[in-house]
This record gives C-alpha cells, structure tokens and sequence, in this order.
C-alpha cells in the first residue's frame, strides 16, 4: 500500500521548484494533491504530473488573500470532505542590504512568508481537528539559523516559522495533529538559479555531500513529516542540508 492512499493533501508554492517536487513525492505516493500557486504555470506542472499517474488539481490560490485560501478550501471540503496535509512551501526572496531595504521589500517577505501561515493554517486547521488528524508542514530555510548577507527580511521570516512551529505544535497535538518545518539548505530551483553565479558557485563548495539539493531530494523530506508513521515527530525543523550546519 502506497503511504499516502486516500490522503488529501495542499502543496502551496507548487508550480515549480521544491513545491513541484513535495507534489510528486506526495502523488507517488497516492495522495490527492492540491497545488496551490499564483503562477499559471502551476496547471502545466498539475498536467505533466497527471500524465505521470499522479491525482492532481491546480488552484489558483494566493496565499496572502484569505479569501482565496477559504474559497479553494471549501472547494476542496465540498467533495473531498476532509484535509490531511498542509505544505506552507509558497515562499519569495527580495535581497538586499539591510540599509537600503525598501519597507516594501521587507513587508512582502514578512507578507508571504509569515503572515501567509496564519492564513492558510487558520483555515485548514479545524477539519484537520474535526477529523483528529493532521500533517501540517511549514518551509524555513538553513539562512534561518546562520543568517545570510541581504536577507535580514528573509532569515527573520524563516525563523518566525520555526516558533509559529513549535507553538502550534503544543496546541493541536492532542488532536492527532503533527506541526512539523523543513530547513532546506541550498536546493536548486528557480529561487536559487536567480542569484549571481558566484554565490550559487561558494554555496554549493561549501556543502559537505559535495553537491546541491534537489526538489526530489526534498520531496522525500517532506514525505516523511507527512506520513501516518511520523505521528511521533512534531515541533520540529528538520534541516535537510547536505550537512552544512548543525545547530
Ligand atoms: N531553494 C532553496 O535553496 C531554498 C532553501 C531554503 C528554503 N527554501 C524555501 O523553500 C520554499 C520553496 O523554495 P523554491 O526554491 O522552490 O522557490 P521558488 O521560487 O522556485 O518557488 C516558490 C513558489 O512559491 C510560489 N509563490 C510565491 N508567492 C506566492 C503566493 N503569494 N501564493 C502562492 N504561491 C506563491 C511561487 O510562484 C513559486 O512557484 C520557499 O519557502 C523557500 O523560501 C528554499
């Protein structure tokens, strides 16, 4: 029996990157997934994981707008009746040195990154109680714990992710529910590819295993946070980093 068999599950950010490979991952495995992302392209990625076998819908969901989140939720409630698994994976960058950042640039980050959990979280959360089970897994970063040059903005966000973490983990454990993060270290995506070639270059020198991460990579993190057998893990953030950092 595949792990998730008659699971339900939302991927936010999904269209590419790591989102598209929790996605694959979580199909796989035989859950239905619903793939959240602002970009169109997110029905291309639901298309080529379909043609793979995989049970998967687009929704055009941004993660900010609680409109939004409450209306595909309901959309899913409606015929699926219940959610088992929240991915917070949705997440952007705006670098720049702390001096010069616009509150612009610092409010979009906090705006996507943090305040999109209150969002999303808020709106799941009480199938997930109703059902006593839940799977609720949030993306922090490595640059979390170490900092990163032009990301004061950023590294606060995903370190905001690891107390909303371990606070809601203490909440809803005596219904069953797991509020578990992922501290990926670097993994290629579109994020990544973005940054100048220098900095990808001494990113990746400095990866013990000797090479960067993949979305694949991460879809096997994140699918084990979301399996029944992890109902004894949760609080945690799990860093996936190909031994970067211990904290
Ligand atoms: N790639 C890395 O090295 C790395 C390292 C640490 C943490 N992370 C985190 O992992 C997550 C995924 O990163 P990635 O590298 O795949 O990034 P990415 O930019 O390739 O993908 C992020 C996805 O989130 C979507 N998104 C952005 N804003 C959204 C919104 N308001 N509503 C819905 N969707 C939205 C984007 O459209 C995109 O599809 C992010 O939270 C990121 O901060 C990535």
């Amino acid at each position: 029996m595949k792990k998730l068999e008659g699971q339900i599950a939302i991927v936010t950010g999904g269209a590419r990157g790591i989102g598209a490979g929790i996605c694959k991952a979580f199909c796989d495995e035989g859950a239905a997934v619903f793939l959240w992302d602002v970009l169109d392209s997110g029905q291309e990625t639901a298309e080529l994981l379909s043609n793979d076998g995989g049970n998967v819908f687009f929704q055009r969901v941004d993660v900010t707008d609680s409109k939004a989140v409450s209306d595909a939720v309901s959309e899913i409630i409606s015929t699926h009746k219940k959610i088992d698994i929240l991915i917070n994976n949705a997440g952007i960058i705006r670098d720049r040195s702390f001096l010069k950042m616009t509150p612009d640039e610092w409010n979009q980050v906090m705006n996507v990154n943090v305040n999109s959990l209150y969002v999303t979280t808020k709106s799941v959360l009480p199938y997930m109680k109703e059902a006593g089970y839940g799977r609720i897994i949030s993306a922090s970063s490595v640059n979390a714990f170490q900092g990163a040059f032009g990301q004061t903005n950023y590294a606060a966000s995903k370190a905001a992710i690891v107390g909303f973490t371990r606070a809601l983990s203490q909440e809803v454990g005596k219904y069953n529910i797991t509020v578990n993060a992922v501290a990926p270290g670097f993994v290629k995506s579109e994020m990544t590819d973005s940054m100048p070639e220098e900095v990808i270059k001494a990113n990746i020198a400095s990866i013990p295993v000797g090479r960067i991460g993949t979305p694949e990579d991460m879809g096997h993190v994140y699918l084990f946070l979301a399996s029944k057998e992890a109902g004894f893990v949760s609080g945690i953030t799990l860093h996936a980093n190909g031994g970067s950092l211990t904290v």
